[in-house]
C-alpha cells in the first residue's frame, strides 16, 4: 500500500511536497523512518513529523499485532530458489522474504556468483521458485557483471535482454555512498517492484574506512542503521535481501575455524540467516548456515557453472 501522502491527517501539499522532495514518497517510508532522520532530512519540525508519522502507523497498521495477524503476514513470505535445491533446502526452502539473508566468505568463494544466479532467478514466476519482481542490485566492489547476467539468464532458458532489464544496479563508492542508496530504495522498492535487495558487499566499504579502535563504535552503529533500515525494507514490502559478508581472521582461535564473519555482533543480530561459504575440491562450493534456531547445520554442496548455481550431478556427488 502506498497511497497519497496527502491522505495522511496533517500533511497538506506543502508538507508533501517537502517529504517527496527528500525521497519519502510512501506512507511505508515515513512510517519506518527514525523521526530524527526524517526532520533533519526535510526540515519539518520535530512535533509535526511525529504526528505524521503517527498517521502513517496507523495507516500502515504497524502497532501492536495479533498473533494471528503475524502468522497471517508470515503466510504472504515467499521463498527464491538459489538454482540449487541442496542449498534451498539448507534454507528451509530459499532465500526468505521479509528477512536477510546473509553469505559469507573468504574471497572467491561464491558470494557474488549466487548474487548473480539470485538477480535472475527473482525474477522467475512463483511456481518456479521466482519472487515474480525486480531486483536492486548495491554494488560496493564493482564486481556485477552485466554479461554474466545474460549468460545465467540464457543458460536457464530466458531471454537475456528481458531480465537484464529488470535488474537495477547501482555501483556504491563509499560507505556514505552506500547509505545513500539505501535510503533511496524506499522510494525505488514499491515503484519498480522490487522483490529482492542485494548489497554485495555490505560491510567492506566500512571496514576500509573505518580503520582503527576509536572509529569502530562510530562504524558500527552506522552498519547498524543501515542494517535495520534493510530490514524494514524486507518487511514493509515484503522483499528477500541478501547482503554479503568477509571473513577476517581471528588470531584467538586456537581451536576450530580460524575465520570469522566480519561485522561482529550487529552483523551476526541483524540478519535473519547466515550462511558461510567456502571452496570444495573439483570446483565445488560447500554452504553451512551458521547461528540458526531453526534451520539445520548440515552442509550443502553445489557447483558455480555456466547455469549460474546448480546441484552437482548425482554420479559426482560422494
Ligand atoms: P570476493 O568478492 O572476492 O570476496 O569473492 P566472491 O565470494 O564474491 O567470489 P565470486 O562469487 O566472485 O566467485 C568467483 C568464482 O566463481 C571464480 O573463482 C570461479 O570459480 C567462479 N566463476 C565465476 N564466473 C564464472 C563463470 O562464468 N563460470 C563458471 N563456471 N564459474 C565462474
Ligand atoms: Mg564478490
Amino acid at each position: 500500500m502506498s497511497g497519497d501522502l496527502e491522505s495522511l491527517n496533517g500533511v497538506g501539499s506543502t508538507t508533501a511536497s517537502k517529504l517527496r522532495a527528500s525521497g519519502y514518497t510512501t506512507i511505508e517510508a515515513i512510517a519506518v523512518t527514525p523521526p530524527r532522520e526524517l526532520m533533519e532530512k526535510t526540515n519539518i519540525g520535530f512535533n509535526t513529523i511525529l504526528k505524521i508519522q503517527e498517521a502513517a502507523r496507523q495507516m500502515i497498521a504497524t502497532d501492536f499485532k495479533t498473533a494471528q495477524e503475524f502468522y497471517e503476514k508470515r503466510q504472504t513470505m515467499k521463498k527464491c530458489t538459489t538454482g540449487s535445491k541442496k542449498l534451498d533446502e539448507i534454507l528451509g526452502g530459499g532465500i526468505e522474504t521479509q528477512a536477510l539473508t546473509e553469505f559469507i566468505g573468504e574471497y572467491g568463494s561464491g558470494k557474488t556468483q549466487i548474487c548473480l544466479m539470485l538477480s535472475v532467478t527473482a525474477q522467475l514466476p512463483y511456481e518456479k521458485g521466482g519472487l515474480e519482481g525486480n531486483v536492486a542490485f548495491i554494488d560496493t566492489e564493482g564486481t556485477f557483471m552485466p554479461e554474466r547476467v545474460y549468460q545465467i539468464a540464457q543458460a536457464n532458458g530466458l531471454d537475456p535482454q528481458t531480465v537484464a532489464n529488470n535488474i537495477f544496479v547501482a555501483r556504491a563508492y563509499n560507505s556514505s555512498h552506500q547509505c545513500l542508496l539505501i535510503d533511496r530504495l524506499f522510494t525505488m522498492v514499491p515503484e519498480n517492484n522490487i522483490k529482492l535487495i542485494i548489497v554485495d558487499s555490505m560491510i567492506s566499504h566500512f571496514r576500509g574506512e573505518y580503520v582503527g579502535r576509536e572509529n569502530l563504535s562510530e562504524r558500527q552503529q552506522k552498519l547498524n542503521q543501515y542494517l535495520h533500515k534493510l530490514v524494514r525494507l524486507s518487511e514493509a514490502y515484503n522483499v528477500a535481501v541478501v547482503v554479503t559478508n568477509q571473513v577476517q581472521a581471528n588470531p584467538t582461535a586456537f581451536f576450530g575455524d580460524p575465520n570469522r564473519p566480519a561485522g561482529g555482533n550487529i552483523m551476526a543480530h541483524a540478519c535473519t540467516h547466515r550462511v558461510f561459504l567456502r571452496k570444495g575440491s573439483k570446483g565445488t562450493r560447500i554452504a553451512r548456515v551458521i547461528d540458526s534456531p531453526c534451520l539445520p547445520e548440515v552442509p550443502a554442496r553445489f557447483l558455480i557453472s555456466e547455469k549460474g548455481v546448480e546441484d552437482i550431478d548425482q554420479d559426482d556427488d560422494e
